[in-house]
Formats: structure tokens, sequence, C-alpha cells
């Protein structure tokens, strides 16, 4: 028995290395700086603050320390934070448009007066988080100096700052060096010893610059998120835009989507004053079903009552910020005419088997419809049933069995949302 044991012992380790192995070869093909294990959920400046460097001539739409600020008050005092909201992230032009005598950038003099560092203090006294921006040309979009053969004193600086997460641009250079530089700012960042979420344009270069097709594989070896579309702009038709493209991208986006390295639809439009309340809510739905990354852009102060009201539904962020981190499904459905319902596995699981599943009827036709559908065609296959959340009600509406037919009415340009919890 003793020697059966010793081997068996044996046998046991064998087991244990090789499944080791496999499962270090598994991770290797993954960016493992421990960060973004969900999608980061915060505001950034640039979807409506963009440039806005020439504060005397309008103070309420300004670049500066005191926004920054303001931004971290409202997520700390306004329930945000306890929502989940947690990076903010300033975008380009930030910087002096020259690096100082050590070859380091430097914040605007101006705008920034007290400096980055302390910035990152204040925002992590604050329990958020803090990020910047660069680009790896010699220039950033907007012409600041950007990291080209400054990427380890670059990183060095980030890290000295207290920067929790960079976001990286690659305007103005080859494909050849887009495949080369975000690698080597990534080793760069990874020398520094401080994690940060990064998070790169690379593929966007790649298809809509220099029309190639990105390797997502390669890329989520080395980045924690990506943008790979245009920029949104504050309008519903950008919303529209960004929403077709995830649609008919499905299948090459969601292999490469999870824990740690996400696709990045870009940031949300609340507080521009461009939605209308089912907008919104079609809007912040799809983002919450695709696992992305939710980023305000915007006044904190022209947040509406309502926008609010959704920023902090936690019904809502509960399906964006599940652990699983699965990007949602889109099925036609023959009933809508212009729409689709993304369906969603995720946490609570009954058993290991059986997940919970958030359904989006999204309607994007004018008129209003009726959806008839059946949870077995979705592979819900839990025999005890499930319970219906309504999610943007907040109410539980009744118990369905996998296999009985229900209807959904879905009215013009809005969605529908409900989470089925197994019984
Ligand atoms: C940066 O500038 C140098 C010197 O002008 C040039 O050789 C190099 O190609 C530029 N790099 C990029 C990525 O644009
Ligand atoms: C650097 O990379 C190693 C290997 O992937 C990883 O274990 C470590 O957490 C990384 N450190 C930082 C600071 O990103
Ligand atoms: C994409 O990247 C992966 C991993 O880096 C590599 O193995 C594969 O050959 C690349 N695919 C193409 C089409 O270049
Ligand atoms: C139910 O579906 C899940 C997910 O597709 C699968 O893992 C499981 O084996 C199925 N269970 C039964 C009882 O069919
Ligand atoms: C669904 O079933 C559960 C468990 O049997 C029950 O407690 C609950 O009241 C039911 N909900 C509805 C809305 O019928």
């Amino acid at each position: 028995m003793i020697k059966g044991s010793s081997c068996n012992m044996f046998y046991f380790r064998c087991v244990l290395f090789i499944l080791f192995f496999a499962f270090s070869l598994d991770k290797v093909d993954l960016l493992e700086n421990g960060m973004a294990l969900t999608p980061p959920m915060g505001w950034m400046s640039w979807g409506y603050y963009m440039c806005s460097t020439k504060c005397e001539e309008d103070e309420d739409k300004c670049l500066d320390e005191k926004l920054i600020l303001s931004v971290a008050d409202s997520f700390y005092n306004e329930g945000y934070q306890e929502a989940g909201y947690e990076y903010i992230i300033i975008d380009d032009c930030w910087s002096e448009r020259q690096r100082d005598e050590n070859d380091r950038l430097v914040p605007d003099k101006r705008r920034f007066p007290r400096g980055m560092k302390f910035l990152a203090d204040y925002i992590h006294a604050k329990g958020l988080k803090f990020g910047i921006y660069t680009n790896i040309a010699n220039v950033t979009c907007m012409r600041y100096p950007g990291s080209y053969s400054h990427l380890d004193i670059d990183a060095q600086t980030f890290a000295e700052w207290g920067v929790d997460y960079l976001k990286v641009d690659g305007c103005f250079v080859t494909e050849d060096y887009l495949n080369v530089g975000y690698i080597e700012l990534g080793h760069a960042l990874n020398r520094t010893g401080r994690p940060m979420v990064y998070s790169c344009s690379w593929p966007y270069y790649i298809e809509y610059i220099h029309n190639n097709k990105p390797n997502y594989t390669e890329i989520s070896k080395y980045c924690n998120m990506w943008r790979n579309y245009h920029d949104v702009q504050t309008s519903w038709d950008a919303i529209l835009g960004i929403i077709q493209h995830y649609r008919s991208r499905y299948k090459e986006l969601a292999p490469h989507h999870g824990p740690g390295h996400w696709n990045d639809p870009d940031m949300l439009i609340f507080g521009t004053g461009v939605l209308t309340h089912s907008q919104s809510r079609v809007h912040l739905a799809v983002l919450a079903m695709l696992s992305a990354p939710i980023l305000l852009s915007c006044d904190m102060k022209k947040i509406t009552p309502y926008e609010k009201k959704l920023l902090q539904n936690l019904d809502i962020i509960a399906v964006a910020q599940d652990p699983m981190g699965i990007m949602a499904q889109p099925y036609k459905l023959p009933d809508l005419w212009n729409g689709f319902v993304w369906v969603k596995p995720h946490l609570p699981k009954k058993g290991d088997q059986f997940p919970s599943y958030t359904f989006a009827f999204v309607n994007l036709d004018i008129d209003e419809s009726e959806v008839s559908f059946t949870l077995s065609t979705y592979h819900l296959n839990n025999t005890d049933g499930y319970t219906v959340l309504d999610v943007f009600t907040g109410q539980f509406i009744r118990n369905v069995t996998y296999y009985e037919t229900f209807e959904v009415t879905v009215p013009g340009v809005d969605v529908i949302m409900y989470t089925l919890y197994p019984l």
C-alpha cells in the first residue's frame, strides 16, 4: 500500500505538473498584470472635453486640475463610487509642449499647476484610481510630446506619479511600428513594477488607418483593453454605429473578450443632452451586455437625474461587471425588423451548470414590436425554470419554464432587459 501510494503520489505530481504546465501555457497567451479583471468603469476627458485648453475663453469647458478634482468629488459624494465608477482618466492635451531638461513629460503648468502626482494623491485618498494618456509616436494625436523613443522614461514617470491606467493612442505611426511599439511600451510598463491598466488603440489603427485585419490573439497578449472602432461622437447616430459594429463583429471579437482583456467600444455620451430616455437605456444596456468598459465623459453636473438613476442601477451594473465577463451574443429576431436580442450568461450560477442569463431586446425601429421567444432556443435548460427580473423597473415579473414561449412588447427605439435567475 505504502509503495503503491508513493507511486500514486508521483503519478499525482506528474499530473499536477502537466496540468500546471498546460495551465501556464494557456495563461502565457494573455497579459497577466492582474488589472481590469472586470471592465474598467469611470470617467475620461476626451469625449466631451477633447482638447479644451483655452480656459480663459470657456471656463466651463476646460481640461484642468479643477475639472479632474470635481469629477473625483462627484464620484465620491454622489454615489458613483459605490456603484463601481473608479477610474478618472485624463486624455490628450495635458502636457507642456516640451519635455524638461531631463527629457521628462511635464504637465501643463497653467492648467495643472500642482502636477499629476498631486491629482493622483487626491484621487487615491478617495479610494479612486487615476489614468493618463500618451501616444506611441513622437507626438500625440493633438501634437503634444509622444512617447516614441521615451518608453521607459515615460513609463517610469507615470509610475512615479501614481498612474493606475494608461490609454495609449496610435496616431502617426506605420503599421509595422504599431505592432512593435505597443509591445515595447507594455514591457516598459511592466518594468516599472507598478500595475497599470494598459488601454491600447492598436487594432483601431490597424483596421481603419492601415486597412488591415487586427490580430486579436496578439493584441490580447499585451493589452488589458483595446479600442477597435471609431471615436464616439455626441450623437445618437454614433451610438447606433457602435451597436451595429459590435453586432456584426460578434464572432471576431467575442473570443478575445474576458477578464483582463476587453474590447472597448468607447465612452458613454450621458450628460451631454443628446439622448432621449429610451436612447440612454439602449446605450447603457448594450455596453452592459457587451461587458464593455463604462467610461463617462461629460460635465458631471449635467448628468440628469434620470441618467444618474440608470448609471447607478445596480442590476445593470451587475450585468456589466459580471466576473465571467462574457460578451453577449446578438441574435436576429424574426419579429424585430431592425432589432436583436442580446443574450449573456453570467453569475450567479446554480451548481456548475445553470448560470443566470440576461436578455436585452433592442428595438432600433421607430415602431413597437411584439417579440415571442423560448428560452431553450438560447440553450437555457434548467428544468426548475427561471425567475425574471425586469432590470429597468427592478421588479420580478414572473417565473418561466425553459420550454414555454413568452411574449415581450418592445417599444420603438428602446430596450427591454430581463435577467433570469435559475430557480
Ligand atoms: C520620430 O522622430 C524621429 C526623428 O525625426 C524619426 O526618425 C522617427 O521615425 C520618428 N518616429 C515615429 C514613430 O514617428
Ligand atoms: C509583469 O509581468 C509578469 C509576467 O507576466 C507579471 O507576473 C507581473 O504581474 C507583471 N507586473 C506588472 C507590474 O505589470
Ligand atoms: C496572430 O498572433 C498569434 C499570437 O501572437 C500568432 O500565433 C498568429 O500566427 C498570428 N496570426 C496571424 C494571422 O498573423
Ligand atoms: C445545460 O446547459 C449548460 C450550458 O450549455 C451545459 O453545460 C449543461 O450540461 C446543460 N445541462 C443539461 C442538464 O442539459
Ligand atoms: C417564482 O418562484 C419562486 C420560487 O417558487 C417564488 O418564491 C416566487 O414568488 C415566484 N415569483 C413569481 C413572480 O411568481
